[in-house]
């Protein structure tokens, strides 16, 4: 399925569940905190903080994001990207975690000749907070997974924030598994090439603040609502669905290395250090 689909497929199901469509806004935004966009909901933070009262109850975007913690591993692994786009839907006080997991649920799920993703629901796993479990009941109620396909995790993998003070909540966290190809047995605690996360749910209900590290940090109080935050990686996604071994070679992103091979005289797929530096130049670029 070409990545252009997925995004309208995505934007198609949360806009026919009432949804607003809403643009992504520039990779530079006015956050004092951040140098770029690093997530679908940063536009959105005044309405999750109850600074601003949002002009719609629900919203979806697909919004284009810079991350640079693994700018390191750019090009040298299958997966990782400084520049990439995130899917989400977002809930100001409207459903929670129940309407959060069926929303997803049904689109991963749904055939591709229903207007869905087509993932095979025996190759679905998620994570969950260790201690929420009314998120594992909603997972065995709504999907019918069962409980060694929801796995615990702690604070670090599984309690989203923005990294410095603001809204956080527990996540619920998606995963594919590609088969045992690809790596052991065991679900995503065990191996993340073999489980790729393809879509994080945050239950958005704390206003956090004094943060040290990803697992520590104060809660200040419940947020004013309980809302919903979620982020798909579009270009994971296509990914999988284009069956590709590599990030930098779907439909969007290899045109940008077969035209940096055209300029430099290199082929890629000949020698591991030049595809790397193909990857890098892909990767950058698309944030230009
Ligand atoms: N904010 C969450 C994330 O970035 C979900 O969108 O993963």
């Amino acid at each position: 399925m070409l990545t252009a689909e997925i995004r309208r497929r995505f934007l198609a199901h949360f806009e026919n569940a009432g949804h607003a469509v809403v643009p992504s806004a520039p990779l530079l935004f006015d956050d004092p905190n951040l140098l770029f966009v690093n997530a679908g909901m940063v536009p959105f933070k005044p309405y999750f903080l109850g600074q601003e009262t949002p002009p719609w109850p629900t919203a979806t975007s697909v919004q284009k994001c810079v991350r640079t913690q693994d700018i390191e591993e750019v090009g040298k692994t299958t997966r990782h990207g400084t520049f990439f786009q995130m899917n989400g839907n977002f809930s100001f006080g409207d459903y929670f975690k129940a309407g959060a997991i069926t929303h997803a649920w049904d689109l991963i799920t749904s055939s591709v000749d229903d207007g869905g993703l087509g993932f095979d629901p025996d190759s679905i796993w998620v994570t969950v907070l260790h201690s929420d479990d009314e998120a594992r009941s909603l997972w065995k109620e709504i999907a019918g997974l069962p409980d060694e396909r929801i796995q615990s995790r702690g604070l670090l993998d599984n309690y989203w924030h923005m990294g410095v003070a603001g809204p956080g909540g527990p996540a619920s966290e998606i995963y594919v598994d590609r088969g045992p190809e690809f790596g052991p047995d065991g679900g995503p605690v065990v191996d993340e090439d073999r489980f790729l996360e393809i879509w994080n749910l945050v239950f958005m209900q704390e206003e956090i603040t004094n943060v040290r590290a990803k697992d520590q940090f104060d809660v200040l109080g419940d947020l004013p609502n309980k809302n919903i935050d979620t982020g798909m990686g579009l270009e994971r996604v296509a990914y999988l669905l284009q069956g590709k071994g590599n990030l930098y070679e779907i439909d969007e992103v290899y045109p940008v290395i077969e035209r940096a091979s055209e300029i430099s005289g290199r082929t890629y797929g000949k020698d591991h250090t030049d595809d790397v530096r193909f990857r890098v130049v892909a990767d950058h670029v698309r944030s230009g």
